[in-house]
């Protein structure tokens, strides 16, 4: 049994069903099998979320929603980070042995300072040719002292300083320690996350070294193979990006006008239809029995049949898809407790990992 743990960053952002097929159902399957965790990174939040509520909601949100899609007896460990109190002891003992020149090459640092830097170009601020000119390679030109108050205020203005906070470039080394913790074998993650997991191997072999002790184990990433891409509303990727898509806990009426709004081709009722070309016809693959995709299908293929009578099918499959979602989140929204005393014992749990892998820390530091 491989010790498996993952992160989710709580930004608000609801959960659609592109997520769900692309990467949380995949990952439960994995977790549920193995010695399985998901933490909600309330922690990494803070470098965007400067809000005591948005926090809280959105990380209450997280929780609900994936108690909600694992069940409340899922075997896989559900926690909040912030309910791990050693780990900011662990990522300082780290910071201390990851080298500069490692986080100078993070993606998801230059990532940010890159769009910060085209908001400040495209705002007052980069009218103004001083700025744009000091702008042009580094975002340090906000800390320069020789600003004028008047582009100092400027500056504040915009509030792009604390976007580009510490916490974004230290970031991945919140996120090694997060995974180092528990000795931890594999990480399943998107894409955009491999880097980070080559950088807590990097910082892990840096630590090992440093204390010429076998002490963190190196993990791996699992990214998921051959991922087929869910379209959205309007034939796009779905993507919370382009706004196209239908989230897992949309309510009837919100759910009823996705589905209609679904983009199709102008063919009318009595028109033959290509069903492996239509958006519609893709979403109900996806979720109809084989037996009802077929007959969709030869429908599809003789007249009488319009699209508007595809997207009632399609609201129906989908409505009956989300049901045991939507009842598991009513059930927990009446009885808020359950949660609490899962969230509690985890963090039990996890907590006596970290403790158990912080004493040989410690004692190899001299702390
Ligand atoms: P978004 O595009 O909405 O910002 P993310 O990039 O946050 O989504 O996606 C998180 C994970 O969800 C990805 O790693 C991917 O596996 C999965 N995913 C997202 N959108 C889709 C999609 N349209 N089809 C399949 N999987 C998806
Ligand atoms: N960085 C991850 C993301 O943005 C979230 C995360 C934080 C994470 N710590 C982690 C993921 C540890 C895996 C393991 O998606």
């Amino acid at each position: 049994m491989k010790k498996i743990l993952t992160g989710v960053k709580p930004t608000g952002d609801q959960m659609h069903l592109g997520n769900l097929l692309g990467a949380v159902l995949p990952f439960k399957r994995i977790a549920e099998q193995n010695d399985g965790a998901i933490f909600i990174a309330d922690l990494h939040a803070l470098t965007s979320v400067k809000n005591a509520t948005d926090l809280q909601k959105n990380t209450h949100e997280m929780i609900l929603t994936y108690f909600s899609i694992f069940g409340i007896d899922t075997p896989v460990h559900i926690f909040r980070q912030s309910d791990i109190p050693l780990i900011p002891k662990l990522n300082w003992i780290l910071n201390t042995v990851t080298p500069y020149s490692l986080m100078l090459r993070a993606h998801s640092f230059k990532d940010a300072e890159n769009k910060i830097l085209a908001e400040i170009q495209e705002s007052e601020l980069g009218k103004n040719d001083n700025i744009r000119a000091k702008t042009a390679d580094r975002s340090e030109a906000y800390w320069d002292s020789t600003m004028s108050e008047e582009t100092q205020g400027l500056n504040a203005k915009i509030e792009v300083i604390p976007q580009l906070n510490m916490g974004v470039f230290n970031y991945p080394i919140l996120m090694a320690a997060d995974i180092l913790a528990y000795d931890t074998d594999i990480v399943p993650v998107g894409a955009d996350q491999k880097q980070h997991l080559e950088m807590t191997r990097d910082i892990a072999k840096a630590f090992n070294k440093t204390y010429k002790a076998d002490i963190f184990k190196l993990p791996v990433e699992h990214i998921e193979p051959n991922v087929a891409i869910l379209p959205g509303i309007d034939g796009r990727k779905m993507s919370k990006s382009y706004n196209n898509f239908i989230g897992i806990f949309d309510d009837a009426k919100t759910l009823k006008k996705k589905v209609m709004s679904i983009v199709t081709d102008s063919k009318w009722v009595d028109d033959i239809k290509t069903p492996d070309t239509c958006n519609v016809f893709a979403l109900i693959k996806t979720f109809a029995t084989a037996d009802r995709t077929e007959s969709i299908r030869t429908k599809y293929l003789a007249p009488g049949y319009g699209y508007g009578h595809a997207k009632l099918e399609l609201l129906e499959i989908l409505t009956e898809y989300l049901k045991p979602y939507h009842d598991a989140r009513a059930m927990l929204e009446q009885n808020p407790e359950l949660i609490e005393v899962k969230l509690q014992e985890w963090a039990r749990i996890m907590n006596a990992r970290i403790e158990a892998k912080m004493v040989e820390v410690k004692k190899v530091v001299g702390l």
